[in-house]
């Protein structure tokens, strides 16, 4: 996982369409100058006009330095984050965003990747795409839509495809009664030498989780974009802060996110569901009791480093970095 730098200010440079409710966004940096580099799988926060946050994989290309693309699709129950996007954020417009995170790493010296993504899940997996490409890698995209209307970037797809079009394996389920995409059968194909991904709708996650349960730990990458747990609002721990000096109690009903902010400190965050990795702080002490979908099964159990906007204490008192 890495971040840098302050947040900057971008131009929409231009909105595309690509699939029924998905247009693409291509930001600049007013100047023209460069914006900070990042790795296929990487996402940025948007601070939309109206004070939400929120995420997006960036779907470009990694080897062009003067521009993000990212994807947005209007979420049906929008509760205005994508609809602002799509009703707001017109050519010219200046946008403040993060600098990129990446916590859906591409294991570029893999001998072979299998890549699945669902519906605008396909952004991430799309740099991914580009980039096996260039390296000129062994790849295999499903790319499942309800309809073919929904299958955005299947142009752009092909045309990475090369010479060896196979590597781009559609399914609608409107073309198949209803049927959705058989991931145990996808996956049957998997060997010691493929890393496979996947990112899409939350059940597509969960059938991937079970189906891909026998592909090692190190070689099995998902990226989510909402939380499949609830946040840790147990409450009856403390916190202490070792930059502050404070120690607050997190009430019953509350993250320590919301405590922090309650108190008035100063910290970042973004989703609030444990998806980002924006609110990621380093754990002097205590055990955290992670409800994340960030942190590798490894770092939850090194307990040095913790979400605080969804996971809680398993300990009376937590000494956070802050
Ligand atoms: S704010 Fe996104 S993981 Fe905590």
């Amino acid at each position: 996982m890495s971040q840098s730098g302050e947040n900057l200010t971008v131009r929409v440079q231009a909105v595309r369409w690509e699939a029924d409710s998905v247009f693409s966004y291509e930001l600049r940096r007013p100047d023209g100058a460069p914006l900070p580099p990042f790795t296929a799988g990487a996402h940025i926060d948007l601070h939309l006009g109206n004070g939400f946050v929120r995420s997006y994989s960036l779907c470009g290309d990694q080897d062009e330095p003067h521009r993000y693309v990212v994807a947005v699709n209007r979420d049906a129950n929008s509760r205005g984050g994508s609809s602002w996007i799509h009703d707001h954020l017109h050519v010219g417009r200046l946008l403040e965003i993060s600098p990129p995170l990446n916590n859906f790493a591409l294991a570029e010296d893999a001998e072979r990747s299998l890549l699945i993504a669902g519906g605008v899940g396909i952004t991430p997996i799309l740099s991914m795409v580009r980039r096996l490409s260039a390296l000129g890698r062994d790849w295999t995209l499903h790319l499942a839509a309800r309809t073919r209307g929904q299958a955005a970037f299947l142009d752009e797809l092909t045309r990475l495809a090369g010479d060896r079009p196979d590597r781009v394996r559609l399914h609608v389920d409107d073309e198949n009664d209803g049927e959705l995409l058989d991931l145990e059968a996808v996956l049957a194909e998997v060997d010691d030498a493929t890393h496979v991904y996947c990112c899409g709708p939350l059940p597509m996650l969960d059938t991937f989780e079970k189906a891909a349960a026998g592909v090692p730990a190190e070689r099995r990458h998902v990226e989510y974009f909402a939380a499949k747990d609830a946040p840790a609002t147990e409450g009856g721990f403390q916190v202490e802060l070792t930059r502050s000096g404070k120690t607050l109690a997190v009430p019953q009903g509350a993250t320590i996110l919301d405590t922090l902010l309650g108190a008035g400190v100063d910290v970042s965050y973004s989703c609030t569901e444990g998806v980002c990795g924006t609110c990621e702080t380093r754990v002097i002490s205590g055990v955290p009791d992670h409800r994340d979908l960030v942190l590798t099964d490894q770092e939850k159990e090194s307990n040095e480093i913790m979400m605080i906007c969804c996971s809680g204490s398993k300990s009376a008192r937590l000494v956070l970095e802050l």
